[in-house]
């Protein structure tokens, strides 16, 4: 594996869930394998979860990691290929990336969409400029439209918690949030479950608010949520704002929230998500406190995850 952006950088998914749960069991198992490499983390946005796991799992591979947080301690980046910069931005992302690219054996970026324009978010512009022009193999710790190292967590979680022989009823539920977020941690999540074979999902959402089809793929989408939630055996919960009226919130419905009453007819169901979640706007603090709740096992498991993506790349290297 030479970079990790989508689900279509991993040759093999429950091969690399196999990899991320053997880390968990021995986290220290290849210590030696990034000695002497060093992992720049660089963030255009925030982050807690993400950061820390990662740095986490590269200093179990024996990595050094630098982290810079460009939007704050960076010169005004240009991302635009073919401008005269004479306004706001000081240094051009050619140069910038490339330099970086001397600096580290692996990068990762962290960019958030700016929910404007469409185009240019799901073209990824922002991390397709660092693919370019850095010369190192990059990891996503989120760009604009995907999420896949959250996703890879979702997988191991799920994986680890069904014993079943049958497939679990997995359904990810669009919840009410006073802010218009991205819809790369639902695109992506959409897009694993697709390329795993061993769930059955569903998605359900208000009316007008269908991801992009390219990540939901096939999955049935039902725009009732009690129906949808019948029988999940995981309930994966998750804001996003309107793909179609690109960037806006169009439902405030405070019913989509996910109670004890909403969670009634599961399968005693699971309750997922990617955090940071706000508590009794989208999940009840009856849900986040109770029983059903692995919301800080799943985050715990971020750092399996980053182990397996980083290990893969440097077996390649
Ligand atoms: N879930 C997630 O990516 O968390 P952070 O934004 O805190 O990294």
């Amino acid at each position: 594996m030479n970079q990790f952006i989508s689900v279509g950088d991993v040759p093999s998914v429950p091969r690399i869930v196999e990899t991320a749960l053997d880390y968990k069991k021995n986290p220290f198992k290849d210590k030696g394998l990034g000695e002497n490499k060093t992992l720049g983390m660089i963030f255009l946005n925030p982050s807690l979860r993400t950061r820390l796991s990662t740095q986490v799992a590269a200093r179990n591979l024996g990595m050094e990691v630098v982290v810079f947080n460009i939007d704050k301690e960076g010169w005004a980046l240009e991302m635009n290929d073919g401008v005269v910069m004479n306004g706001n931005t000081t240094e051009h992302v050619k140069e910038a990336a490339a330099v970086m690219g001397q600096y580290f054996d692996i990068m990762a970026i962290r960019t958030f969409p700016g929910l404007k324009n469409k185009e240019e978010d799901y073209t990824e512009k922002y991390i397709n400029q660092f693919i370019k022009y850095a010369g190192r193999p990059i990891v996503s710790l989120e760009s604009a439209t995907l999420h896949p190292l959250q996703s890879l967590t979702d997988v191991i979680t799920i994986k680890e918690r069904w014993q079943q022989p049958r497939k679990p009823k997995v359904v990810m539920t669009w919840a009410p949030h006073v802010k218009a977020l991205p819809q790369a941690v639902p695109n992506s999540f959409a897009e694993w479950m697709n390329a795993w074979d061993e769930v059955d999902f569903v998605i359900t959402h208000p009316e007008g608010y269908e991801l992009d089809p390219k990540f939901a793929g096939q999955a049935p989408v039902i725009y009732n949520q009690e129906e949808a939630l019948e029988g999940a055996d995981f309930v994966y919960v998750k804001n996003w704002s309107n793909y179609n009226d690109y960037g806006k919130i169009t439902c405030t419905d405070e019913s989509w929230m996910i109670t004890n009453e909403r969670l009634r007819n599961t399968n005693n169901a699971s309750v997922m998500h990617c955090l940071p979640v706000r508590r009794n706007v989208v999940i009840a603090d009856e849900v986040l406190d109770g029983p059903q709740s692995i919301v800080i096992p799943q985050a715990g498991n971020r750092v399996w995850a980053a182990q397996a993506v980083l290990s893969e790349i440097l077996k390649h290297q």
